[in-house]
């Protein structure tokens, strides 16, 4: 496989630059038949959960596809589902670079980007254009200069946009990088948040006439208790997914190493053992009333396995794919 030298070539420019070369490239080979160069044959492994068939059960997380500018390209990899987003109603920039850093030693991200994404609308305009098989999750968030007491609406409102394109929905209350974003998956914030989401999600079932799964993206940075308040929300409003987890703000096993010090969410192989350490408590706590998708720090086969095995019925990657390259998808769905 060439990775290896693509890789590092663009390890050599700045991380956000080689990001935006490599999802330029991608978009202009998407929906051609220049996808052959990214294309690999993996096997069929379905699975069957809220009430949708996923090919296989790994899937490309939220952030690396903001504006679905390459979802056939990215799905002629592999994939069993592409999570696309997050995207906020309206278009915005996002926090003041630089803001993605490479921990080579850790095999590790931080990134501070801020849900910067061209909004909700050219989504769909680019989504409309694709044609992957997979399941097409969206992930939707909050503009930043939206009132952290008006969130709600920016959540409600992008999900009516995307419902009639989503295989699911995903409701982003955990990037690190928006102000406050974090406070809305606490007590009586999250009821209101939850009520508000399933009563929209019955709306647009009975408009639409289908049903599209709704999940919470939750942070590893949390308490035991907290753990538990949250996972009871989850079950006592028919949420149908939990998806744990996004980046960490801890820095514990990264200190002393080149960029530990940036502000962010720290990704990669530093959150592994954090964020199956979740989904084992998690999987404990809803106990099959609410399914898991296991997100953080998946570089291998075995990586993915312990996700399972602690109870996710689903995985995600991200950072595991900048630094194994797409030949990382094949490896997981062949022996998954
Ligand atoms: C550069 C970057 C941008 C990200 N942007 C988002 C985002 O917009 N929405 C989201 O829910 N998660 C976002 N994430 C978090 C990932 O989806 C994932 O939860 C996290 O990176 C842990 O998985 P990993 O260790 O496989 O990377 C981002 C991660 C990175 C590295």
């Amino acid at each position: 496989m060439i990775y290896p030298l693509i890789k590092q070539a663009l390890f050599r420019l700045d991380p956000e630059r080689a990001h935006e070369f490599t999802i330029r490239q991608l978009k202009r080979i998407t929906g051609t038949p220049m996808e052959w160069l990214v294309r690999q044959s993996v096997p069929t492994k379905t699975v069957n959960c809220m009430g949708i068939a996923f090919k296989n059960p790994l899937g490309l997380a939220a952030g690396l596809d903001k504006n679905g500018d390459c979802i056939d390209a990215l799905g002629a990899m592999g994939f069993g589902f592409i999570e696309v987003g997050t995207v906020t109603p309206r278009a915005q920039e996002g926090n003041a670079k630089p803001r993605l850093f490479h921990l080579a030693q850790a095999q590790g991200l931080i990134n501070s980007m801020g849900f910067n994404n061209h909004g909700v609308d050219n989504l769909i305009e680019n989504i409309k254009k694709s044609h992957f098989g997979g399941v097409l999750g969206i992930n939707i968030g909050k503009n930043k200069d939206t009132p952290m007491e008006k969130s709600k609406d920016d959540y409600l409102l992008c999900m009516e946009k995307v419902y009639p394109y989503a295989g699911y929905i995903a409701v982003n209350i955990s990037s690190p990088n928006t102000p406050g974003l974090r406070t809305l998956q606490f007590g009586d914030i999250l009821d209101d948040l939850l009520l508000g989401i399933k009563n929209q999600q019955a709306a647009l079932q009975a408009t639409y006439q289908k049903y599209v799964p709704v999940v919470v993206k939750i942070a590893p940075d949390m308490s035991e208790s907290e753990l538990i308040q949250v996972s009871d929300s989850l079950v006592r409003h028919n949420i149908d997914g939990v998806i744990a987890t996004n980046a960490t703000t801890s820095r514990a096993l990264v200190h002393g190493l080149d960029h530990s010090t940036k502000t962010g969410g720290l990704s990669g192989r530093p959150l592994q053992l954090r964020s199956t350490e979740i989904v084992r408590k998690l999987s404990a706590e809803l106990k099959g009333k609410v399914l898991i998708i296991a997100v953080g720090g998946i570089d291998s086969l075995i990586a993915a396995r312990e996700k399972i095995a602690a109870g996710a019925a689903l995985i995600q990657i991200y950072s595991g794919l900048i630094f194994h390259g797409p030949r990382l998808i094949k490896d997981i769905v062949i022996d998954i």
